[in-house]
């Protein structure tokens, strides 16, 4: 099972508001992918997504199960989100306060569920928040 999943926004339509895929998020999903197969790490998980909601701060990305918010990725982010997904270690100057989530996030060591670590960062909110 893995310990941390990614997820990166590529949707490629812009909609009134910015999309992140040709703003660089296909290109921080290659480079993050480069890094973990440098690494090794088969233990984790990146995967593409669509809109996540908050397109002008993109390209934009979401770590579970930490409930961790990233914005205004680039390629050369990568090592440092593969040493998140990997170690822990949160990219702080990147990481993205979202509405519902909490200002202490710390990574999930407690070996519960990832339903419930998504449930105390977020409550319980569900769906798309900015999505039009
Ligand atoms: S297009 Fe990426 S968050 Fe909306």
């Amino acid at each position: 099972m893995a310990s941390r999943h990614i997820f990166v926004c590529t949707n490629g339509r812009a909609s009134g508001k910015p999309a992140c895929g040709p703003r660089g998020g296909d290109a921080v999903v290659a480079a993050v992918q480069h890094e973990l197969l440098a690494r090794g790490a088969i233990e984790v998980l990146v995967t593409t997504c669509g809109c996540l909601g908050p397109c002008f701060d993109g390209p934009n990305a979401v770590v579970y199960p930490d409930g961790v918010w990233y914005g205004a990725l680039a390629p050369s982010d990568a090592a440092a989100l593969a040493d998140h997904l990997i170690d822990g270690r949160l990219l702080a100057a990147k990481v993205s306060q979202r509405p519902g989530a909490s200002a202490d996030v710390t990574p999930d060591t407690t070996g519960e569920p990832a339903d419930d670590a998504l449930n105390a960062a977020h409550g319980s909110r569900t769906g798309n928040d900015g999505q039009s």
